[in-house]
């Protein structure tokens, strides 16, 4: 059996290759170069989920370090984080000075308060706040040519440590201290609908939206994948596998792993073994991202996102409001909501899609459930009953 050793398809996992992430990538390490306190200094990554932000803060942490930042890898906005910040900075700060040739003695350190390395003394560790420790780190580690960058994972906008982490870091920039911050978050994180401090400073921040993968980046990562595994996919099955990723980094690794695994060995991928991979693929991507997605949005939002299942791809809001009985002004509300969230997106005045792959085909389900059962009892049917059924039906439509 052929152990899939390419494709991971799971949160936060790394992938061998980022695909289409390169410009980014640039775009943030120049960034980091340019003068403290920049804005480029500041960057919020936004994207649905499975859009890659994990292992992009990831990658970014790896080519920080490259260019010798000390670097507190992701953390996710929670409840402690800045003294776990403090934590990481500590440990990378120590390595970086038991390494470095022009080592530090306990006595130029004694500048800073430190007792020894980047130990802070016994009394401020219990009476000094995780923001006071942060500027005595950044401080101590600038002296030494060393810039600091802070990743943060699920930003929300509401959470008050991120708060304290924001008026800290404005502190240090105000001190033109090197530092830098990189976070991520989902688009609804920084929905209008909130208002504060940190949502201030966060629609000040440098704003990098994750974009759907171009369908050529996602095509050229499968050939060199499928090469990889010795596997031989017709250029038309990976081209549509490439098409049927819908731009989503998560359906990508998805497709390629069942594809994978469907092949239970063999060499050649065919048709039918794709298609199977496909469903699998499709039903766990619904699962995972789309019914998360719906999880997390009120009563109204879906009936304004059913509204839309009937269109092919463009709705127009004057339709929606038509189908949820309501006035044109009343579903400007949900309208922005959902534009906020990234659930839908604006193609021209007045017209909408979905901006989520596959959410139309997941609202679709919960309409068509019969349906989907009626195809699942199919797909148990081996070759000759498919055959005979197909033939019986033709028959049936020609009467
Ligand atoms: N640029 C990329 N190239 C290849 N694979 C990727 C890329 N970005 C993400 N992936 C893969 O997609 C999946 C989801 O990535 P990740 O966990 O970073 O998403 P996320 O945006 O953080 O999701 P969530 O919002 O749910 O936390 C993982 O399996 C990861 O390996
Ligand atoms: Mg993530």
């Amino acid at each position: 059996m052929r152990v899939d050793s390419v494709f991971v398809p799971s949160f936060g996992n790394r992938p061998g290759r980022l695909v289409g992430r390169g410009e980014i990538l640039s775009n943030c390490i120049a960034g980091l170069k340019s003068k403290p306190g920049s804005k480029e200094r500041a960057v919020l990554f936004l994207g649905q989920r499975g859009s890659g932000k994990t292992v992009l803060l990831l990658e970014i942490a790896d080519l920080a370090r490259k260019e010798g930042y000390i670097v507190a890898s992701p953390t996710v906005a929670s409840k402690g984080m800045l003294s776990r910040i403090v934590e990481k900075i500590q440990d990378e700060g120590e390595t970086f000075l038991k390494n470095s040739s022009k080592k530090l003695t306990g006595g130029s350190l004694g500048a800073f308060g430190f007792s020894v390395g980047l130990q802070f003394s016994v009394t401020d560790i219990d009476t000094k706040s995780s923001s006071y420790k942060l500027t005595k780190l950044c401080e101590a580690l600038n002296s030494k040519g060393k810039g600091i960058l802070i990743l943060i994972d699920e930003v929300q906008a509401n959470n008050a440590d991120l708060k304290e982490l924001i008026i800290a870091y404005q502190e240090l920039v105000g001190k033109g201290c090197d530092i830098a911050l990189i976070m991520a978050g989902l688009p609804a994180a920084v929905s209008a609908t909130l208002n504060d401090k940190v949502l201030t400073f966060l629609n000040r921040a440098k704003k990098e939206p994750l974009l759907p993968l171009k369908n050529g980046d996602v095509d050229a990562f499968y050939k060199q994948s499928f090469q990889k595994l010795k596997m031989k996919v017709p250029d038309m099955i990976r081209n549509q596998m490439a098409e049927s990723a819908k731009g989503s980094p998560y359906m990508m690794q998805l497709l390629g792993h069942y594809t994978v695994v469907y092949a239970e060995g063999k060499t050649d991928v065919s048709k039918e073994i794709f298609q199977t991979a496909k469903e699998r693929a499709e039903e766990e991507y619904i699962q995972d991202i789309c019914q998360t997605t719906l999880n997390t949005l009120s009563e109204v939002d879906i009936t304004f996102l059913k509204a839309m299942v009937e269109d092919n791809e463009f709705s127009k809001v004057a339709d929606i409001a038509k189908r949820m009985g309501v006035r044109a002004d009343y579903v400007q509300i949900y309208k922005r909501r959902l534009l906020d969230a990234g659930v839908i997106e604006q193609c021209g005045r007045g017209v909408l899609r979905y901006a989520v792959p596959y959410l139309r085909e997941s609202l679709l389900d919960d309409h068509h459930q019969e349906e989907k059962e009626l195809l699942n009892a199919y797909h148990t049917l081996d070759q000759t009953q498919k055959a005979r059924l197909m033939a019986y039906m033709k028959r049936l439509m020609k009467k």
